[in-house]
């Protein structure tokens, strides 16, 4: 596989892989085309309720637009083709159904639930392995709610109403056109949608200073297993808490969130500046000294590193580069200032500084060109920046300074052949994430976390030979890390889905005491507190997937 010769372009490359494989042109779902038995109740008993929702329903039988509804958002393609690899033969849904009220999701459910039919939710289709539109247990209906997904901002009250179908880019333009002092802390990709987001955390720029997307929730909209709607007053702070970061597709569907927006300076300093080591010693020393400083700057200042190899000119030779995302909420003097006492080794130089305003650091951080507007987030779903290749991740924190032989450990990793296109991303904690207690929402990754390390392969291809060799790869890695990472239990980011965890049984079936093998490395103490909620809000378990919270009854 031939590399980019820088790593920006290798992100895009990472993300861009499908678009060269023929396999995409040639999608089809590997889905049921038998009619199920309660296939034909479901229509029914949906168009009973209402007209209007009949056509909103896709089969794969009564539909040649259900596989482009399918497809429309699936971001992992991993789990679209039709072809040998073992991802992609899970489950595809028997329905999708994409309402455009409240009242059809409420219907949706009641009606899935009448005649015993799994159903699953999805907003931005972004989730890792692709638990929102793929199973791998039952037969289920598909909520889509690509039709959910107006904003509405109150700028006096420094809050907004967003529907969960919406994604960043539509979130963030909506608040840009309404305020240009006003922000969203939330992810760096302008597709993924709120509804998963929200419901596993949500990190981005301005985590440092403002902490994550589900530490800044007012109130939300659920609908639960009993076809309610439920505010925070009706569903009560258990369930409000849990639905901030608890795991998706698991409490209800949450329809909307109340935002709670931050203020943000007009100018603020936003760029990249990449760094290309001689050797693999050059940049063990520049992230040893990054990782002993990070988590200390002043929360104004975030600095996120992403990691690869990259091709060296002509030659075959790989180096490793690392592409400094930097965002500060302030100008570039004292940003210089900052950096030349904190953090001299990365040789900051104002010409690498850029000023810009929050949305255009939005535009920055999510690879559009410099000279797009920001209307460009609007089309962010047919026409974005950024696309996607087939794709393992994996998570990990780290309370303690990696040692440099974890280090030279991960460079080697980073240069073999079965790494194809393989990133690192350390995502900087301390600032705010410091002072938010572990147990204020599920998160519990705060006060002690120096970074988090996100890492991903992606690759091209149809055969099972080729996917087994990168997973076997990144599973590798994750099982080197092991000493030097989070420990008892090991961390993992529950937005990162990785099956290798640990998963429930097919028939949801699961006891609490299998959920916990991967609950608390997602959740650690709060995992228990989760499934009794879980217990009260959904006790039948009507809302699961294969790493959902399990009910744990008094
Ligand atoms: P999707 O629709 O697949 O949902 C994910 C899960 O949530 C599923 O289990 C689904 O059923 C459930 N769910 C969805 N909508 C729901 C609703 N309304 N109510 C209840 N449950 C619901 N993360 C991050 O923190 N910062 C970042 O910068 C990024 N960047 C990023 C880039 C790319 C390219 C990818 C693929 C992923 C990320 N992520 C991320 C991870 C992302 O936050 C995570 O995958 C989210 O769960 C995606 O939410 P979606 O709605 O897009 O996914």
């Amino acid at each position: 596989m031939k590399f980019p010769s820088s790593l920006l372009s290798l992100t895009r490359f990472l993300l861009l892989l499908p678009f060269f494989s023929s396999a995409w042109l040639d999608f089809s779902v590997a889905t049921n085309t038998q009619p199920q038995p309660q296939y034909h109740d479901l229509l029914h008993c949906l168009c009973s309720q209402e007209d209007a929702i009949c056509n909103l329903i896709y089969t794969a039988q009564n539909s040649t637009a259900y596989a482009s509804v399918l497809q429309f958002s699936i971001r992992n393609p991993r789990f679209s083709n039709n072809n040998a690899s073992s991802s992609s033969s899970r489950t595809k849904p028997i329905a999708i159904v994409t309402p455009t009220t409240i009242p059809q999701v409420q219907s949706t459910v009641l009606c899935s639930r009448k005649h015993g039919l799994h159903l699953r939710v999805r907003s931005g289709g972004h989730d890792f392995e692709g638990a929102s539109y793929a199973s791998l247990s039952s037969p289920f209906v598909l909520l889509d709610l690509v039709n959910l997904r107006s904003v509405t901002v109150d700028v006096p009250s420094k809050s907004a109403w967003a529907q969960s179908g919406a994604v960043l880019a539509e979130v963030y333009h909506s608040i840009a056109s309404a305020s240009r002092t006003l922000a969203f802390p939330a992810g760096l990709c302008p597709t993924v949608g709120l509804g998963g987001h929200i419901s596993g955390g949500g990190y981005g720029t301005t985590l440092r200073k403002f902490g994550m997307a589900a530490d800044n929730i007012r109130d939300a909209l659920l609908v639960d297993a009993d076809g309610r709607v439920l505010d925070r007053a009706a569903m009560g702070e258990d369930v409000f808490w849990a639905i901030r970061g608890g795991g998706g597709n698991t409490y209800g569907i949450v329809v909307s969130w109340k935002l709670k927006l931050v203020r943000v300076p007009l100018r603020l300093s936003a760029f990249t500046v990449s760094r290309t080591a001689s050797s693999d010693a050059e940049m063990t020393k520049l992230v040893d000294r990054y990782q002993r400083v990070t988590d200390k700057l002043p929360d104004d200042l975030m600095i996120l590193v992403m990691i690869g190899a990259v091709d060296q000119g002509n030659s075959t030779k790989q180096v490793l580069q690392a592409a400094f995302q930097v965002m500060y909420l302030g100008g570039k003097e004292r940003l210089l200032r900052v950096m030349n006492e904190s953090f001299p080794e990365l040789g900051l130089k104002e010409e690498d500084c850029k000023e810009m305003s929050w949305i255009e650091s939005v535009l920055h951080f999510a690879n559009y060109p410099s000279n797009s507007t920001y209307d460009v987030l609007l089309k962010s779903r047919t026409d974005s920046p950024i696309s996607f290749a087939k794709l393992k991740a994996k998570s990990d924190y780290v309370g303690t300074p990696l040692p440099e032989s974890a280090l030279q450990g991960i460079w080697s990793r980073v240069h073999q052949v079965e790494a194809g296109a393989a990133l690192l991303h350390l995502i900087p904690h301390g600032g705010m994430m410091s002072r938010i207690s572990d147990s204020s929402t599920p998160y519990p990754y705060r006060a002690g976390t120096v970074y988090k390390i996100q890492y991903y392969v992606a690759w091209s291809g149809e055969q099972k030979e080729v996917e087994e060799r990168h997973l076997g790869w990144i599973r590798k890695l994750h099982e080197f890390l092991t000493p030097f990472v989070s420990k008892n239990p090991r961390g993992a980011y529950a937005n990162s889905r990785d099956l290798d965890l640990g998963m429930n049984d097919p028939t949801g079936e699961t006891s609490y005491e299998q959920a916990r093998v991967w609950g608390e490395q997602y959740f650690k103490h709060n995992f228990e507190r989760l499934a009794r909620v879980k217990a009260a809000i959904d006790p039948s378990n009507f809302f699961r997937n294969e790493q959902s919270v399990p009910p744990l009854s008094m």
